[in-house]
């Protein structure tokens, strides 16, 4: 098959990790004998220190001419302690996700054996956790009309949501319910926002047409605390972007680190595969940022925009093989060697 891919490093450790997943994507492609194309786009910081715009049109043309977009991350502290600031870098992820129509974002949470000491959690607890977390993507707090009136002094953000919204990402959800253990908990706050009442009142709706799934609505504070105190009890979840933001950040203490959790971005246009974690200024250039999040969005990527089950597989099963021998990067080593993010990523690739 002919893959043609645009890479979108972005900012801080993302060219370094996305570098990484290329070279697993390259060895992937050497073994199953596909060719690879890639193109380059600018987004985040480095588009506006080009172009002064987070995502720029070029960039938005190199994605809708691929099909599929690996992407690292965007953030600069120089943006963070600036509330003034005109553009900023994540201005440029949000823009991707609008334009390509992105609305539903899948960050599978699992557990690897032999790290499961690594979580803060109780072995007990995690062992064996493995759910799917469904984050609406382009709707909620993160679109709805924000501004500021009272000469600044008063600011709002507006959590809106569209039935047709709240029903595209429902349908998704239940048809990844229906291909795993047939259980979804929707997570909301109806018992205080509107815009949740209406997430309810769909689900109900639309529960009946899959008889076989059952279905659970939670309180999104009582599914923060169920998240850490029993993880296991979900199988699919399904939430709106704000709250999907946060508690996937929570989900990720569940792996061990948020290093490992991958995600794909999917929807109308060109899907993007990102790992759900930041840009870590703190410890780009140092090659010590773990790259196992972006190969594993690699693996995503194989799987659903190229349908190549095998190829994903043999990327997890190489990660998985890493994991076990030890070939990790500091978030993960504990008191043993620390190998850096391209030596984990050339000992993945050479396992493929
Ligand atoms: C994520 C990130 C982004 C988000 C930021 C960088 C805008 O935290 O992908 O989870 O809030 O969606
Ligand atoms: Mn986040």
């Amino acid at each position: 098959m002919k893959l043609k891919i645009a890479k979108l490093p972005g900012d801080g450790i993302g060219p370094e990790v996305v570098e990484q997943a290329v070279k697993v994507v390259d060895a992937v492609c050497r073994k199953f004998g596909h060719e690879v194309e890639y193109s380059f786009g600018y987004v985040g910081a480095c588009a506006i220190d080009r172009y002064g715009d987070a995502f720029p049109d070029e960039t938005y043309k190199t994605c809708l001419e691929s099909d599929a977009v690996l992407f690292g991350a965007v953030g600069d502290p120089k943006y963070d302690n600036d509330p003034t600031a005109k553009v900023r870098p994540e201005q440029g992820l949000l823009a991707m996700r609008k334009k390509l129509g992105l609305y539903a974002n899948l960050r599978p949470v699992e557990t690897f054996k032999s790290l499961i000491h690594k979580s803060p959690l109780k072995e007990e607890l995690v062992d064996g956790a493995d759910f799917l977390c469904m984050r609406e993507l382009t709707g909620g707090m993160y679109f709805g009309a924000k501004g500021r009136e009272d000469n600044g002094d008063t600011a709002y953000d507006t959590n809106i949501y569209h039935r047709y919204e709240v029903e595209r990402i429902l349908k998704l959800s239940y048809e990844y319910a229906m291909k795993r253990r047939k259980h979804l908990t929707v997570v909301d706050k109806a018992n205080v926002l509107e815009s949740s009442r209406l997430w309810r009142q769909v689900a109900q709706e639309m529960a009946p047409q899959y008889p076989e799934v059952t279905t659970d609505y939670m309180y999104v504070d009582n599914a923060a605390m169920k998240l850490i105190t029993g993880p296991k009890f979900f199988d699919v979840i399904v939430t709106e972007n704000t709250f999907g933001d946060i508690l996937t950040d929570e989900a990720s203490c569940v792996s061990g680190s948020m290093g490992l959790l991958a995600s794909a971005s999917i929807g109308e246009h060109t899907g993007v595969y990102e790992p759900i974690h930041g840009s870590y200024p703190q410890a780009a250039g140092k090659n010590i940022a773990n790259p196992v999040a972006t190969i594993l969005s690699a693996a995503m990527m194989f799987e659903y925009a190229f349908g190549l089950m095998e190829e994903g597989r043999a990327i997890r099963e190489a990660v998985a093989a890493s994991i076990e021998k030890g070939i990790v990067t500091e978030d993960l080593a504990g008191n043993a060697k620390a190998y850096s993010t391209s030596e984990v990523g050339d000992w993945i690739a050479a396992n493929i």
